[in-house]
């Protein structure tokens, strides 16, 4: 039996053992310390209210109206949907990476100026099977407990905590080393596990698929034992898997987002790599190793043909998020990323920040990468500091001028975002608005205006957390002024815990 092609066997493989599903054997040799990172956390925000972004919220918040202000459009109206790690304690004990945390589904319906919320943890089965233990069973990507129940696969870890995708119909909770989760649009109620088909239950499913203009979907997954491997998906407007591929990628790094031109999908495998020797003695996490003489490997495949692949070299780069690509008609391939000169944000600070910690780390900052047809590639870094890169949907695979970041400004108070920034790769140029102190904005993204014209014709979208305040809010841009600030903005009587991703829902 196949699977667009692929032998069942391989995807089974894949899916098996994909990088998380070796956590339960290892764990028990891993006796974590006694340390106290729930109290640890909870001193520390009693005298850093900043840590109130990474605090656990309630299971469910609901407010039937937000306090608005501004001039929300009558025209915009759809769901604004979030998601990322929000449960961070669980039976008296505290995850011990920001990534760990359970995901949490945020709703914003928005009809003109009316605003509702809706925030739901996404009870997955691994919850279900905590909650019916009455106790914590499982280790994390960087948390490890002292011992732990046995898990099948992947997606007996499944947290469901990275992003949100709204295609074929469906709503599904995005999480990367396992199977999309789907949600219930009327309740937000996860209702079991998406595949694509039945030969790809359970095998990995990234949460940074990327969908053309046409509504067709791309995407990867990573799986790390018993041997690395990429699994690429294509997807139809509808939801209907077209074909599937299996690709043995050699050592595999941290791949937790890619491109796609109009003719391919590129595929980035920085030289933080996974050492499954290592993985006996210590978390997934730390069982990547940064090795910054060795190459990046581009992987180039031809969306027409899986089996129609090149490789590229890089030098050596650190980075979660690309923003766009598109190949020029010599056939060079240009992309966006946010490169840091070292994983330091994801092994340290995002890993203490748990415990109230604030550990600086080598800032993200927006860079071009190029490819040429043929040879090593190069990357044309530029100083800004940048994350979360967004683009207009219709320019996807594209050549796009403008590419929508987070960004913090020269000398900010702590290693957060600050700003929201808009930047125009033809005049190379650059706006943003400056939240201030006392503000954490979270990744916005653009939302065409309906009947616009123009790649920049709509708004940009996106939560912010008022430490000072305790509260968080939902901000509007008009995406052609950006630096004006919002033009509109309805806040909630609560703070939301800082995520990840979000997706936007018309109608
Ligand atoms: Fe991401």
């Amino acid at each position: 039996m196949t699977a667009g092609g692929i032998p069942r066997r391989s995807f089974l493989a894949a899916s098996a053992a994909s990088g998380l599903a070796g956590l339960a054997p290892f764990a028990p040799a891993l006796a974590a310390s006694g340390e106290d990172w729930g109290g640890a956390f909870a001193a520390a925000l009693r005298r850093n209210p900043v840590l109130l972004g990474w605090k656990t919220p309630p299971d469910r918040l609901d407010t039937g109206s937000l306090a608005v202000t501004g001039a929300w459009p009558a025209g915009l109206k759809g769901r604004f949907f979030r998601n990322g790690p929000s449960i961070h304690d669980r039976f008296g004990r505290r995850y011990r990476h920001w990534f760990d945390g359970d995901g949490m589904i945020q709703e914003f319906a928005i009809d003109g100026g009316r605003i509702a919320h809706r925030g739901r943890t996404v009870r997955t089965p691994k919850l279900a099977r905590e909650d019916a233990a009455g106790k914590r069973l499982y280790s994390g990507y960087a948390t490890h407990l002292e011992s732990t129940a046995p898990v099948r696969g992947p997606d007996g870890l499944n947290a469901a905590n990275i992003s949100v995708l709204h295609h074929g119909g469906e709503l599904l909770a995005l999480w990367e080393g396992g199977s999309a989760t789907r949600l219930e649009e009327s309740t937000l109620a996860a209702s079991g596990f998406k595949s694509w088909s039945p030969q790809l239950g359970g095998v990995p499913f990234s949460a940074h698929p990327k969908v053309d203009p046409d509504g067709t979907l791309w995407n990867i997954g990573c799986a790390l034992l018993p041997r690395p491997a990429l699994v690429l998906y294509h997807i139809d407007r509808t939801g209907k898997l077209v074909k599937a591929g299996l690709v043995d990628a050699g050592p595999m790094g941290l791949v937790h987002d890619f491109v796609v031109t109009q003719k391919s999908l590129v595929i980035l495998i920085q030289p933080f790599l996974f050492d499954p020797g290592r993985a006996e003695r210590v978390s997934v996490l730390d069982a990547h190793v940064w090795k910054p003489q060795a190459e990046t490997r581009v992987l180039v495949v031809d969306k027409a043909d899986f089996g129609k692949r090149r490789w590229h070299a890089l030098p050596a780069c650190f980075g979660f998020h690309y923003g766009n690509g598109w190949e020029e008609a010599d056939g060079t391939i240009r992309l966006d990323h946010c490169l840091a000169g070292d994983p330091g944000i994801l092994t340290e600070t995002l890993r203490y920040v748990m415990k109230g910690e604030f550990r600086p780390s080598a800032p993200l900052r927006y860079a071009q990468i190029v490819l040429p047809p043929k040879g090593d590639g190069r990357i044309e870094s530029r100083a800004e500091e940048a994350e979360f890169a967004k683009v207009a949907p219709a320019v996807v695979g594209r050549r796009h001028r403008y590419v929508y970041t987070l960004g913090a400004p020269e000398n900010p108070q702590g290693w957060h975002f600050r700003t929201v920034v808009k930047r125009d790769l033809e005049r190379g140029t650059a706006e943003r608005f400056d939240y201030g102190p006392g503000k954490i904005p979270e990744e916005h993204i653009f939302v065409p205006r309906p009947g616009g014209r123009g790649e920049d014709d709509g708004w940009l979208i996106g939560t912010v957390l008022d430490w000072k305040k305790g509260v968080s809010g939902l901000s509007l841009f008009d995406a052609q002024a950006v630096a004006a600030g919002p033009i509109a903005q309805a806040w909630l009587p609560y703070p939301l815990p800082l995520g990840f991703h979000g997706a936007f829902v018309g109608g």
